[in-house]
């Protein structure tokens, strides 16, 4: 319960601002922690671009701030370009936003002042409430290793790990500093886009560094000595309040419509059965990748679920996606749709597997469902999650070099059906126990988010 506290003679609303970047794995984990703070008695009030903006319809609790100058995305899909748009949104509603908050915070004055939790990627939300006053928690949506890392990005660069020149026997190097990381599990992208890259977790770590405080979507479970080394490297708190999924209302922040059709059709496949395709809202491969990962999910003979997002192929119409053939090869054993309700499939007793491309929202949903993962990073933190994954808690593996029929059907076979995979699956259900845990009664992340609660409460003048 908030504390009694009145301004002439009408309750004072403790007010939470929210500012998330606007893309759907963060426009996630923001939403799931407005739920928790909302469960705490704060009012809530959103931020938001016009690109990608949320439904307000589906918020009713919710007040909602549009902010300009973020109208489109970014004119293709390739990661360079994204970590471009997101690096650019700050800079394009920075005038916006101060107009904004400053018309937020006056209005909200009568009311205890409101502090700011923003994407740690919108640096300049930071720089615009400091001038204000206003008091700033970051939330940085990826993992407590992904996060040491961009705090180590300078030293990444002196010590020539990166820029990643390509060679094979560099990719494998260990990064003594970081470890179980070796070259290839960094953020790294093109050496051309090295810039932007070093840019944009630059921008980071320094809105950390002047915000009040850390949230990380992760768990002592997890992630026990990362973040105790975090703790150790910043001096903000970190509050390690993950997986926020578990403490929110399920699939409130989709941007796409999610197919819940696939759920009854999920009904009729014995346990741990089936396995659920997806990679996330961002991730874009080849024609030739696409028709390779689908003939070798035909080839395995295991039913699947597969999530095939419009613009999963640059340049190409969804319903042209698939090769001619696939569907009669795979009749009455698959079944393909745009979007799914992710947490609920994973959940559902068919599912016995997850190949994904390691976002960490989709990492994070997997083992909170005990569903052991068939790894295919793409970019930026995805690979980092994959290696943990595979080598810190060995519930999934990881299928590498290039997409081929044969070593995809090889690589499903093994998780889905040999003894190797049932291995993955029983570490899987102990890690979902142990994550249950910390969201339980009286654990870890219950008490980062009393902590955090509390913290937000000291914030307020
Ligand atoms: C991005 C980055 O890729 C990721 O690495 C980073 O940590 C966060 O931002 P994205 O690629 O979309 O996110 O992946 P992910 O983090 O897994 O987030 C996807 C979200 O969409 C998940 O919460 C998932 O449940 C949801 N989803 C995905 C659906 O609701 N339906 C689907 O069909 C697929």
């Amino acid at each position: 319960a908030m504390a009694a506290d009145t301004n002439g003679g009408r309750p004072r609303r403790r007010h939470v601002l929210l500012f998330p970047l606007p893309y759907q794995g963060h426009i996630n984990p923001m939403f799931r922690l407005a739920g928790v703070l909302h469960g705490r008695g704060f009012d809530i009030t959103v931020f938001h671009t016009d690109f990608n903006a949320p439904d307000p319809a589906r918020h009713p609790d919710y007040r909602f701030v549009p902010v300009a100058g973020v109208v489109s995305g970014p004119a293709t899909v390739s990661i360079e370009d994204v970590v471009a748009h997101i690096v650019a949104i700050g800079g394009a509603c920075e005038a916006a936003f101060r107009d904004r908050l400053a018309a937020v915070v006056e209005e909200y004055s009568r009311d205890a002042v409101a502090c700011l939790v923003a994407d740690a990627h919108l640096l300049q939300a930071f720089q615009v409430a400091a001038r204000l006053a206003v008091p700033t928690l970051a939330l940085r949506t990826g993992s407590a290793a992904s996060f040491a890392c961009f705090a180590a990005y300078p030293m990444l660069c002196e010590k020539g790990y990166l820029p990643v020149q390509g060679t094979d026997s560099q990719l494998e190097t260990p990064v003594v500093e970081l470890p179980p990381y070796r070259v290839r599990d960094l953020m790294h992208i093109g050496k051309n886009s090295h810039e932007v890259v070093r840019e944009s977790m630059e921008r980071a770590v320094a809105a950390v560094r002047v915000s009040s405080g850390l949230i990380l979507n992760t768990c002592d479970a997890l992630e026990r000595r990362e973040l105790a080394g975090l703790r150790r490297d910043l001096a903000v708190p970190v509050f390690d309040v993950g997986p926020l999924h578990k403490f929110s209302p399920v699939g409130d922040s989709s941007l796409l419509c999610q197919d819940r059709t696939c759920l009854d059709w999920l009904d009729q496949w014995p346990p741990a059965s089936v396995l659920y395709v997806s990679f996330g809202s961002l991730a874009c491969m080849s024609s030739q990748d696409l028709d390779e990962t689908a003939w070798g999910i035909a080839g395995s003979g295991v039913p699947f679920l597969w999530v095939v997002r419009p613009g999963l192929v640059r340049g190409c119409e969804a319903s042209q996606l698939l090769p001619e053939g696939f569907e009669a090869a795979t009749r009455g054993r698959g079944m393909v749709v745009a979007w799914a309700p992710q947490q609920e499939v994973l959940r559902h007793r068919a599912v016995g597997g997850f190949w994904t491309h390691n976002g960490w929202n989709s990492t994070a949903e997997s083992i909170c469902e005990g569903v052991p993962m068939l790894c295919r990073p793409y970019f930026g933190d995805q690979m980092g999650n994959a290696r943990y994954v595979e080598s810190v808690w060995r519930v999934g593996l990881e299928l590498t070099g290039e997409l081929e029929r044969g070593s995809v059907e090889a690589a499903i076979r093994r998780l889905m059906t040999d003894t190797d995979g049932a291995e993955m699956r029983a570490r899987a259900g102990e890690l979902k126990k142990a994550v249950a845990e910390c969201t339980g009664k009286g654990g870890s992340s219950r008490v980062a988010i009393d902590k955090l609660v509390e913290h937000i409460m000291s914030l307020y003048k």
